[in-house]
């Protein structure tokens, strides 16, 4: 596919965490236009295999003609990482990368309604072929819900006075498009020479509630945790600071020695022992270094964990 554009991020340090070797069997549950997928299959030849899927279908095309020349070591299939397990069953993977998010492609394709640089139609879907669209959300959610995504997903500071203001314009006129979203909230907080747009918090609370990504993730941690033998790393790259913390519960519980009681606070006394099921490989999530950071500015706020299943 023509013109799909991302840089894949941290890829040294990926490869470096899943530990690719020729032989494995490796899974990557986002594979956009596949980057990461192609250093998977390159440094695993002659004989690794790598099973792929994305939600988006320009990525699956993208990484179709990106993967072609590693015929008959991969598989790529159009689907909801949530659902790795589903696909491929437990215990087969030597390890599991997750790079959240939107890929450059996505964000710079006017026509796929994630940008406010470029007007598009208000969609933010991923995957095109049902769901909510930004557009059905912006029209039909009340002030008070607005302004709570606004405020917990996107962190913005001036949640309520952007959401008064949506409210308002689509009295009048209802959105369809990114511009018009975009300019309204830049009229209620104008640009004052800062460098990231006012309007980009807002748009990406909307996109990950259109999409699902929380959700999406809390179900694909356990997924591809389930599809990875013993000894399999997981890998997961994220952008947002709620789906790192997400990322850091999760691994920090699997590497945990004890089981809490369901509801009751983390106290030693109520602590019930078992083994651990995972090794943390580091401690402290993995940052892109500065050349990365100055090359590649959508790498800047990229965190990486990795953690090492220690059970069947
Ligand atoms: C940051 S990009 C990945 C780029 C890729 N690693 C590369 O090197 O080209 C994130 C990709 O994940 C996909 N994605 C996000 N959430 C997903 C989910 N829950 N299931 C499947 N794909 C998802 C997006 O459609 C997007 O293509």
């Amino acid at each position: 596919m023509r013109g799909f554009i991302h840089k894949p991020v941290m890829l040294r340090e990926v490869l470096e965490c899943l530990a690719v070797r020729p032989g494995g069997r490796w899974v990557d549950g986002t594979c956009g236009g596949g980057g990461h997928s192609a250093a998977i299959l390159e440094a695993t030849s002659p004989d690794g295999f790598l099973w792929a899927c994305d939600r988006d279908g320009d990525a699956i095309e993208a990484a179709t003609e990106r993967l072609g020349s590693h015929a008959g070591r991969w598989e790529l299939k159009r689907m909801n990482f949530s659902a790795l397990d589903q696909w491929l069953g437990r215990g087969k993977a030597d390890g599991v990368l997750l790079d959240l998010g939107v890929s450059s492609y996505q964000l710079d394709s006017a026509s796929r309604g994630f940008s406010f640089q470029a007007d598009g139609p208000l969609d933010m879907r991923m995957d095109v072929r049902g769901g909510m669209t930004a557009a059905e959300l912006v029209n039909g959610w009340g002030v008070g819900e607005l302004a709570r995504i606004f405020r917990e997903l996107g962190g913005e500071p001036e949640a309520g006075r952007m959401a008064r203001a949506i409210e308002a314009e689509r009295r009048v006129r209802p959105f369809t498009g990114t511009g018009q979203l975009a300019a309204c909230i830049e009229r209620v907080s104008p640009r004052r020479g800062r460098r990231a747009h006012p309007a980009t918090r807002c748009f990406q609370a909307i996109r990950m509630v259109v999409n699902g990504e929380i959700e999406s993730l809390a179900a694909g941690l356990g997924a591809a945790w389930r599809v990875l033998r013993r000894g399999g790393r997981l890998v997961v790259i994220t952008f947002h600071s709620g789906e790192d913390r997400m990322v850091r519960e999760f691994m920090r519980t699997e590497a945990r020695e004890y089981d809490m009681p369901p509801g009751q606070p983390d106290v030693p006394e109520l602590r019930i022992p078992r083994a651990a099921r995972a090794r943390l490989v580091s401690r402290k999530a993995i940052q892109p270094g500065e050349a990365e950071q100055l090359e590649n500015p959508r790498a800047r706020s990229a965190q990486l964990r990795v953690a090492e299943k220690l059970e069947d």
